[in-house]
């Protein structure tokens, strides 16, 4: 589409430029196109990119402008585009037809340049890694502490996460390419309001030129089924995204989180079409991406195995070099008051953590899944490189699960600084069936110490997990309780994670090659 008025105004341009003759002595004048990007910059409430492919991307908004303006240069913009109304009282723009690995700038309202920071690069053509040879993946988890509802105690705490990472981006100049959220987005109840202040006011400058891809916790579900009369955020159990209550005065409602949202549900970004928003796949250069509903369709069992299926036929199809899969609930973890050994607790609110495990982790196995990133838990984990442990943590051995060390039992392999894991395991036979679970849940707040749910000596010890030698204990936990964040680099040829915290240090590092 934005070829084709492209082409059209600069043929009219040459024409008028050159001049035309009819044969005889006149010259018959031909005026260029007025440009349709005759407005000016209308302010937005809140200004986002979704659904961000190699060739399409959303612009979308909330506010009084009706139009977008895009082109390949700031300074003139000459494509406009008509913003449709969506749910939510927001309005968005699809454009396609866009060049792979190109930087395009827009403006919202119609005006013909745009404001500093509205550009975006579209993803490369698929199966290559983006600029510098990297794909580069921020990825954040229960980061949603930034308004009112949470503030207390945490304040300013998602934006040094946020600090953390621009200091990570500025030492090496490599920008981020794809933004993942892990749920618990925005607290406490994951509300039109909480959104506002916990995602559109935290991270503007990042949302306006990187597509955000987010996945649901118990706190996008407001009081909950459970609740209502008790008014615990975080404790629903319905599977049902209309069961969503703000208060307990509402009537029950669709989330917040569907309507904010424009998510692929019918493969439009690559993968199979999940034929929902609540769960959906998408294809950025050489990464593949899986965003798992472990907070509603988790609960019920016929949605479960619908979403089973479709992940199988989904990662049956896939063959780019790498996969990442996200979901709210940790199948391991030792957090505070998030055991993944104890689900039953409260109405069995965290059952998920086990559900999932069970039931996904064969699926993850069996299908070269290379990383899984969880939150729930507000604080760091991160496990050796696994396969074939659906259990708890007392049948998890080593020997029996993890990548070893020279084959030694006692040395299972950390994937650390020269000594990387390789994609198709030694030990594996040639089959990429090794998985690392990582819970990134510390993005806005980390728990300072087990809570009431997780016993004290088992906390930040699930022997699935790594010993963390930047702990403050000795020996160091298998798990760090700070706040952080996770960027994933993905080049042809090797991958790797680093946990950094609020100054953009590295605590935890490790490479996958393949
Ligand atoms: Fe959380
Ligand atoms: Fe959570």
């Amino acid at each position: 589409m934005i070829r084709y008025s492209n082409t059209l105004m600069a043929a009219a341009v040459a024409a008028f430029l050159a001049g035309c003759s009819d044969g005889s002595d006149q010259v018959a004048e031909v005026l260029p196109p007025p440009n349709p990007c005759d407005g000016t910059e209308v302010a937005s409430s809140r200004l986002f990119l979704q659904q961000l492919t190699s060739s399409s991307v959303i612009i979308k908004w909330r506010g009084d402008a009706t139009a977008a303006c895009i082109g390949s240069s700031a300074e003139l913009l000459a494509t406009r585009f008509t913003a449709e109304e969506t749910e939510g009282d927001h309005k968005e723009v699809r454009i396609d037809g866009l060049e792979a690995g190109s930087t395009y700038y827009y403006s919202v309202g119609g005006a013909p340049s745009a404001p500093a920071g509205q550009q975006f690069t579209t993803a490369p053509e698929r199966g290559n890694a983006a600029a510098g040879g990297k794909t580069r993946l921020w990825v954040i988890g229960d980061s949603g502490t930034g308004g009112d509802d949470e503030r207390e105690g945490h304040e300013g705490e998602a934006a040094e996460v946020l600090a953390g990472l621009e200091a990570f981006v500025e030492a090496d100049g490599k920008a981020v390419d794809l933004f993942l959220m892990l749920g618990d987005n925005a607290y406490n109840v994951g509300s039109d309001f909480n959104y506002q202040q916990a995602v559109f006011e935290t991270y503007p400058d990042l949302l306006k030129s990187v597509s955000l891809w987010p996945t649901i916790g118990n706190h996008e579900m407001g009081l909950g089924f459970l609740s209502p009369t008790l008014g615990l955020p975080g404790l629903g159990t319905s599977a049902d995204p209309d069961s969503y209550q703000a208060t307990a005065d509402d009537e029950p409602g669709r989330m917040p989180y569907l309507d904010i949202f424009s998510l692929p549900a019918e493969g439009e970004a690559g993968g199979v079409a999940s034929g929902t928003e609540q769960y959906y796949s998408f294809d950025h250069g050489n990464v593949h991406v899986v965003s798992l509903d472990s907070q509603l369709s988790a609960r019920d069992p016929e949605q479960m195995a619908t979403m089973r299926e479709w992940l199988i036929d989904d990662l049956s199809s896939n063959d780019l070099d790498w996969t990442v899969v996200i979901f709210h609930h940790p199948p391991y973890s030792k957090g505070a008051n998030h055991d993944s050994d104890d689900v039953e607790k409260v109405n069995g609110f965290d059952r998920p953590q086990r559900d999932m495990r069970e039931q996904f982790v064969p699926i993850f196995d069996a299908h070269g899944v290379d990383l899984v990133y969880n939150g729930h838990s507000h604080s760091y984990e991160r496990s050796y490189y696994i396969t074939s442990h659906t259990g708890t943590s007392d049948t998890f051995s080593t020997a029996e699960h993890a990548e070893l060390r020279n084959g030694d039992p006692a040395q299972p392999a950390s994937g650390r600084g020269d000594m990387p894991y390789a994609q198709l395991s030694p030990t594996s036979g040639g089959v990429d069936d090794r998985v690392i679970y990582s819970v990134v849940g510390n993005s806005g707040k980390a728990d300072e110490d087990a809570g009431s749910l997780t016993a004290a000596d088992e906390w930040l010890r699930h022997p699935a997990h790594i010993d963390q030698p930047a702990d403050t204990e000795e020996p160091p936990r298998r798990g760090l309780p700070v706040l952080g964040s996770a960027v994933i680099d993905a080049s042809d040829t090797e991958l790797t994670h680093s946990f950094i915290s609020v100054d953009g240090e590295v605590l935890d590092q490790f490479t996958i090659t393949r």
